[in-house]
């Protein structure tokens, strides 16, 4: 199947492969859009079950960034980059030096930072080769790891979320089931902790479960079954497609609301979780903090004031989308496509 028939290319501008046989480097960078500036979004380093999976992933991730840039309202367009994680050993900072030196045949129309799998430490080395990159921890206009102002943000909408659909102004009462305590899911945690509110926690890393038992005295469960616990709120925050085909009738909660990007496995399950009276709030509306603070840094001057007038945008966006999905009875995924969508048009 040639790329243009991929069921998930979108009109894509560039798709760059990738490869290095020194380092075991395999990459897809994929620019979905720069109508609104050079695209930007972070690299995931992650091991796919087939190098097709990942072409897959680029593909619906960048798009996805075009539409998370829009309605945060930063002069970016969307891209994202996937990294195959190689079996067996390697050097991983080389592999990244390697990434880097790659990155800089987009030309400056992607940058990247942080995602799934990638450290601050991965972005130095990527910075040793090419300038394309953020979310370093050294530097003039440094912002470091996006996840802490993710995961920020995540929680800011969930509270206006409960908020709106609950008529609950705490969260003390509340219980909350989170899927994946990584970067953006521990720090999602912390502030729900401290909060008040309950949680139940699914990790495939055992490690993070008993840190998380401990700190927040979380009760765990497994990951087949975080989707379906009974809770106010479900924080997707691990991959992709938490709600799919298999697990939406039996996700039990009121309101959706995490990190993850593309939560739906597609755009009908927006529809279904409506009929079903769950309020679904848009992916990448609720997980724009991250790239909003990389914004920050690639302007050369980061600027903390900024970043919390979007983070305060974002959580309007939102509350405009609730609104327009109970004038129309349309899904809230639907009206985010139809404004991130017409935003970008206008650009055009
Ligand atoms: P991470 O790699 O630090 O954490 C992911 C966590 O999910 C890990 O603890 C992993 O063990 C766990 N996990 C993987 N598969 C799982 C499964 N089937 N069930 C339960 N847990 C599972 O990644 P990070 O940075 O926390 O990102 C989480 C999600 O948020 C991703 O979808 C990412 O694309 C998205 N996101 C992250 C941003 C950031 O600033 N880091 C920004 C916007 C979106």
């Amino acid at each position: 199947m040639s790329i243009f028939d991929h069921p998930d290319f979108d009109n894509h501008e560039n798709i760059t492969f990738l490869r290095d046989r020194m380092t075991g480097l395999s990459a897809i960078i994929a620019v979905h859009s720069t109508a609104l500036g050079p695209a930007a979004g972070g690299t995931r380093f992650w091991q796919y079950a087939s190098a097709s999976e990942g072409i897959t992933d680029a593909l619906r991730l960048s798009r996805a960034m075009s539409l998370k840039n829009a309605m945060a309202g930063i002069p970016h367009g969307g891209g994202k980059a996937v990294i195959l994680k190689p079996e067996g050993e390697f050097n991983r900072a080389e592999l990244f030096t390697a990434y880097g030196r790659g990155l800089n045949r987009t030309g400056g129309s992607y940058y990247t930072a942080e995602d799934v799998g990638v450290s601050p430490a991965d972005m130095k080395a990527v910075r040793t080769q090419t300038a394309f990159v953020a979310g370093l921890e050294e530097g003039e206009a440094a912002s470091g790891d996006p996840s802490p102002i993710t995961a920020d943000d995540v929680f800011r909408c969930l509270k206006h979320a409960v908020f709106c659909h609950l008529k609950e102004a705490r969260l003390d009462n509340l219980t909350v089931s989170i899927q994946g305590l990584g970067s953006v899911g521990y720090s999602l945690a912390e502030h729900l902790h401290a909060a008040g509110a309950k949680l139940i926690v699914a990790d495939i890393d055992p490690k993070i479960l008993k840190r998380a038992a401990h700190d927040f005295g979380a009760t765990i469960v497994s990951p087949d079954e975080i989707h379906a616990v009974r809770a106010d709120v479900f924080a997707p925050c691990a991959l992709g497609g938490a709600v799919n085909a298999q697990t939406i009738s039996s996700v039990n909660a009121k309101i959706i609301c995490g990190a993850a990007n593309n939560q739906l496995a597609d755009e009908d399950m927006g529809a279904a979780l409506l009929k079903r009276g769950i309020l679904y709030c848009p992916d990448y509306v609720v997980n724009g903090g991250g790239i909003i603070n990389v914004a920050s840094e690639l302007s050369g001057h980061y600027d903390p004031k900024w970043v919390d007038g979007k983070l305060s945008g974002l959580v309007s966006t939102l509350s405009e989308i609730i609104t327009q999905s109970r004038k129309n009875s349309a899904p809230t995924n639907m009206i985010a496509d139809q404004m991130a969508l017409a935003r970008i048009a206008a650009a055009r």
